[in-house]
């Protein structure tokens, strides 16, 4: 990587992620709540429980992000909780919100907020959530009394987290809630997204003319397996136009997957673009395979610590480059809203931080207005259907005793925040230079 300091432009946000379900406990009011009781949903039988116990007393993960320099958080509130019930909007729940928002702004720390992360309250959930055109209006709504709420305290909102991974996980491949199975069902889940999150836009807008409000995109690659292999080419490009394309082909042109009419507003929904990028998959084409494809990492690559469905992932920094790149086609600022990977013994995420934001300042120096970064997570949390087993955290975290350890790779994390950058100590004590 060579002797250079790596510097990031001044102003630059350094943070971590978390989102509600995973870290404030007891969100018993929504369909994830509901599927963690099925047997067999959630690896080892593990449940969200009291999570990360922020509901009672976040803060204390306030006061570690700011001993470790980090000078923005990307959280998400719980739609279950602002509306228990369809149009009750609870003013208890906003007022702890308030509590946390103001609590992380004078930390020095800017909140992002996201208003969909994965989680559906009940009464939704049983309307069929995201298969219904009507939670379009119902997140509208929803969207607009939070902004109208919180928005003294919040300038950057998300709307909806990964609609895609959301589409695939819970309709397609059924390991996510409510577990569906139905190609159909999945496509209607996108498209309902896609227009909740313009509704949703329009919506804090209304309530804070000068909100960003942008939407959270996982790209995942998709590289050939053999790529003289006319199958496994055609394999890999069909994964990327579903899982990439759909969504950010109808950003750009305003058309909905499988539709020619074009609505401008879907084509103007974006004051900037998360991208939360994790791994590539090699495809390769196979008959037997139920979607006609093989999903692997790269032979010999490095992978991350594995979960029920087996390996993480690759651990492919060059992909966030190329990712980058991918959603640097609207014209907007980009913030990484997620990076990261499972790594229980932290032998991997040293490295794995500084070869990341190499490739975050290959792309500022060509260009790319990549205004700030989220590492996935601060501490351990509820990693959906994967429970506790998968280690994300910068802390190590006892979800029995709440006790937060720090990692290495935090200690080292922190340094980069306060260097706002990488500088060559850190490449050469990570054995990089
Ligand atoms: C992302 C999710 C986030 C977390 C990470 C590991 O897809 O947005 O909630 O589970 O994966």
């Amino acid at each position: 990587m060579g002797n250079d300091r790596l510097r990031l432009p001044g102003g630059f946000l350094w943070g971590t992620a978390t989102s509600a379900h995973q870290v404030e406990g007891d969100n018993h009011n929504n369909d994830w709540w509901a599927f963690e009781q099925q047997p067999g949903a959630i690896w080892h039988g593990d449940r969200s429980g009291a999570a990360c116990g922020w509901w009672r007393e976040a803060e204390r993960d306030f006061d570690l992000m700011r001993e470790l320099g980090q000078n923005t958080h990307r959280l998400s509130v719980e739609w279950s909780r602002i509306e228990p019930e369809q149009d009750a909007f609870d003013p208890e729940a906003i007022a702890r919100y308030r509590q946390m928002l103001g609590g992380l702004r004078e930390r020095g720390i800017e909140p992002m907020v996201t208003l969909h992360h994965f989680t559906t309250p009940l009464w939704m959930a049983r309307q069929g959530g995201w298969t219904n055109p009507l939670i379009v209006e119902r997140f509208a709504k929803y969207a607009r009394y939070v902004a109208e709420e919180l928005g003294d305290l919040v300038q950057l909102w998300c709307t909806i987290n990964e609609p895609a991974v959301y589409a695939a996980e819970a309709y397609l491949l059924g390991i996510h809630a409510p577990g569906h199975r139905s190609p159909r069902e999945a496509l209607a889940v996108l498209k309902n997204m896609l227009r909740g999150h313009v509704a949703a836009y329009r919506a804090v807008h209304a309530a804070q003319l000068y909100a960003e409000v942008g939407l959270v995109k996982n790209v995942r690659l998709f590289d050939p397996a053999n790529p003289q292999a006319p199958g496994d080419r055609l394999a890999a490009w069909l994964m990327d136009r579903a899982f990439n394309e759909w969504t950010l082909h109808a950003l750009k042109t305003g058309r909905l997957p499988f539709s020619v009419k074009r609505d401008d507003a879907l084509a103007h929904s974006l004051d900037f673009i998360g991208l939360n990028y994790y791994t590539r998959d090699m495809v390769a084409f196979d008959s037997r395979q139920k979607l006609l494809t093989r999903r692997f990492p790269a032979p010999g690559a490095e992978v991350s610590d594995a979960g029920r469905e087996g390996a993480y992932g690759e651990v492919y920094p060059e992909g966030l480059y190329r990712a980058l790149k991918k959603v640097n086609r609207y014209g907007v600022p980009i913030y990484v809203t997620e990076f990261g990977l499972p790594d229980a013994d932290d032998d991997q995420r040293p490295r794995f931080l500084l070869t990341h934001l190499a490739q975050v300042h290959r792309a500022i120096g060509e260009g790319v207005p990549v205004r700030g970064v989220y590492h996935w997570s601060l501490t351990d949390n509820f990693e959906w259907c994967d429970g506790w087993a998968l280690r994300f955290g910068l802390a190590a975290l006892d979800p029995r005793t709440g006790e937060r350890r720090l990692r290495r790779s935090g200690e080292l994390y922190a340094a980069i925040c306060r260097e706002n950058g990488v500088t060559p100590d850190m490449l050469e004590r990570e054995g990089l230079s």
